[in-house]
């Protein structure tokens, strides 16, 4: 469990190693987006609407499946990364990953039990939800901090950027069609338009072009025409 007083990190190791790849900073801003959103929708739903309590309750089931994997890719790449250069290095936000995964599990019971309740239990379930949910956001929060520098730290000590970034074409390239159409929804308006415009021009240089007109849909869905116009110029498209 990290507290704001321990955070790692401050604005100086920030600037001084801005040039470097980071792994995690585009995914952790849509999660971020995910989760914001989704602790939202949690507090604002009308219990006695069944359509909205359906949509709602799917959503947070889909943030936890979500963060599920997410935990997963990081085991599997980032941390086994660290540890095979830097045994332990990866072991503090290792074992948040199995705190997480714990809270995960609470809360899709949480979500379920909420789901079949009876009418009289669902304002008590659903309030117990909102404050569960909204203290896993907290944790995870504190915890992609400590990823962001102590974790990036550790990489840029231990690898050289063109390592970093095959490392993430191998990470990405076990995410299904599915779930890279999510994780762009999300994307698409929690990174910058420039921001949009270099993850655009990677993966056309990595997927095929129908996959990446799809992903372009995706976006196209999610933000203003002004902000569309701006990505499209960016990356040389037609809006
Ligand atoms: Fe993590």
């Amino acid at each position: 469990m990290h507290t704001i007083s321990a955070l790692p990190g401050n604005t100086y190791a920030a600037t001084a190693t801005a040039a470097r790849f980071d792994l995690y900073v585009f995914i952790h801003k849509a999660l971020r987006e995910f989760m914001h959103h989704t602790v939202a929708a949690v507090g604002a739903m009308d219990l006695d609407d069944a359509g909205e309590r359906a949509d709602v309750l799917d959503q947070v089931e889909l943030l936890l499946a979500t963060l599920r994997g997410h935990v997963q890719h990081e085991n599997d790449f980032i941390h086994t990364a660290i540890e095979a250069r830097r045994p332990g290095g990866a072991a503090d936000t290792a074992g948040d990953h199995v705190e997480h995964l714990e809270a995960i599990a609470n809360l899709e019971d949480e979500t379920h039990a909420l789901r079949t309740a009876a009418p009289a239990q669902r304002a008590l379930l659903a309030l117990r939800l909102y404050r569960h949910l909204a203290a896993f956001v907290g944790e995870n929060l504190l915890h992609m901090q400590v990823e962001e520098t102590r974790n990036n730290a550790a990489l840029w000590a231990l690898y050289r950027d063109d390592e970093l970034v095959a490392l993430h074409d191998r990470l990405m390239a076990t995410i299904p069609p599915q779930e890279m159409a999510l994780v762009v929804r999300w994307l698409a308006v929690a990174l910058s338009v420039p921001e949009l415009a270099i993850l655009f021009a990677d993966l056309r240089a990595k997927a095929p072009p129908q996959a990446v007109e799809a992903l372009l849909g995706v976006v196209r869905q999610q933000v203003s025409a002004p902000r569309w116009a701006r990505l499209a110029q960016a990356i040389g498209r037609e809006a």
